[in-house]
């Protein structure tokens, strides 16, 4: 049978990557298979690296190109993370095509638009979304040190992500304690039915 294929999505300093990191030791544990995190943007290949300059606002770009970028990003790892769940293997991804459309549709591109790059990536067997008020994010360490980290752009991206999150996510109160946020989304994760074959994203 193929591994478990689950995303975390959340605004800014929402607590994705410590939940991720909890989220593959539980995997580990409680499936007795390897769990892989996989973490957009992948700023280690080499578009990883512009992606990197533009957030250290080391590089300017056109809000198109570096959205096709994210895209290609999430493209250049994707035959990877097949092959492990193929192989019976985890996967839990920190940020996924969601991410993708609503930080660039908050800019004021067309929704369709922005889905467009991302259409035909395999859909993950549930996607949780990580709900914390962009002032409870903005007090937690180093907010503000990148391009997207304002709090008028961040409200922005909330009620996109609040919208889509209603038909595509699974929605988790991350004002809690870590242990609680991290309860929270174990128990979401032992719900979920794995089906044969991964469905292609055509749409939010
Ligand atoms: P983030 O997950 O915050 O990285 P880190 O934990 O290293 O700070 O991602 C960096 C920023 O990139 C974040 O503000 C969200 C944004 N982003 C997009 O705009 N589009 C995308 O497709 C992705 C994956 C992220
Ligand atoms: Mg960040």
């Amino acid at each position: 049978m193929r591994g478990r294929f689950i995303a975390i999505e959340g605004l800014d300093r929402s607590g994705k990557s410590t939940q991720c990191d909890r989220l593959v030791a539980h995997l580990t544990e409680t499936t007795g298979n390897k769990t892989h995190l996989f973490k957009f943007p992948d700023r280690s290949t080499p578009m990883g690296q512009i992606i990197n300059q533009y957030l250290t606002s080391g590089v300017a770009l056109s809000d198109q190109a570096i959205h096709l970028l994210f895209s290609a990003n999430r493209w250049e790892r994707i035959e990877d993370i097949k092959a492990l769940l193929e192989k019976g293997e985890n996967v839990v991804l920190d940020r996924y095509y969601i991410s993708g459309i609503v930080y660039t549709q908050a800019k004021g591109l067309e929704r369709q638009w922005c889905t467009n790059p991302d259409l035909g990536l395999p859909v993950p067997d549930i996607t949780l979304f990580l709900t914390v008020s962009p002032e409870v994010a903005s007090q937690r360490g180093a907010y503000g040190e990148e391009r997207y980290e304002k709090i008028a752009f961040q409200k922005r991206v909330a009620a996109l992500f609040h919208e889509v999150a209603q038909r595509n996510c699974i929605t988790v109160d991350a004002s809690g304690t870590e242990e609680e946020v991290a309860n929270a989304i174990n128990q979401c994760v032992e719900t979920v039915q794995i089906g044969e074959a991964l469905d292609k994203f055509s749409g939010l």
